[in-house]
């Protein structure tokens, strides 16, 4: 697996330090809204968000629920987005989301595709609110131009693995962040 990265991009005690300041700037938030009290719905997408996730929820010291979604852009060895799919069978949140404080989280924002279609449709249960967070954000004017609430880190517009991001599926297990060499990217995707 090491073989085939070109570079680290951010480390896991980099990611670490971040996810711990993010947990406690998330929290103060919360409470600085009144929400310290009242009970959120933690919204995972499936499956890159798997690690930031358990990670960043073990310093959200609040009381809350989490309810996965799965939402499909890059299948197989596409490294580009073709388009933002919910998977009803992957999605665990109930259809009335009526008086919850929503938290989203996914690994990373691109196109935005999959922000804005999970957006819509939490907002189609009735939130009392929902608010969003990646690990990543590409420094790519669509997501730029998205408006997310929190964000880890922000990168370069390049293909990146590992820390639950995968290509084809592999790489998820990396605790770094990493740009995979050229040639083991397969050239337009094959899927
Ligand atoms: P968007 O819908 O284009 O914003 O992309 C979001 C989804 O595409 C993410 O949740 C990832 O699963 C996937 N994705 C986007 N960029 C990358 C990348 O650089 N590496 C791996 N997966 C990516
Ligand atoms: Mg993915």
């Amino acid at each position: 697996m090491q073989e085939d990265l070109q570079r680290i991009l951010v480390s896991r005690s980099e990611i670490a330090t971040r996810i711990e300041s993010l947990g406690q700037q998330i929290t103060r938030d919360l409470e600085a809204d009144g929400l310290g009290s009242d009970e959120i719905t933690l919204v995972p997408i499936l499956t890159g968000s798997i690690i930031f996730v358990s990670d960043l929820i073990r310093c959200l010291p609040l009381r809350m629920q989490i309810h996965v979604m799965s939402v499909t852009s890059y299948p197989g060895t596409s490294t580009t987005s073709r388009g933002a799919k919910l998977d009803p069978t992957g999605t665990q949140v109930p259809g009335d989301l009526s008086g919850r404080h929503v938290l989203v989280m996914d690994d990373i924002l691109d196109s935005g595709n999959t922000l804005r279609l999970v957006k819509q449709e939490l907002e189609a249960r009735g939130p009392a609110s929902v608010r969003t967070c990646v690990m990543l954000r590409k420094q790519r004017p669509e997501a730029m131009a998205f408006d997310v609430d929190y964000i880890a880190f922000d990168i370069p517009d390049e293909f990146v693995v590992g820390y639950g991001l995968d290509y084809d599926d592999y790489y998820r297990n990396l605790p770094d962040i990493a740009v995979l060499k050229p040639d083991v990217i397969q050239q337009g995707g094959a899927d």
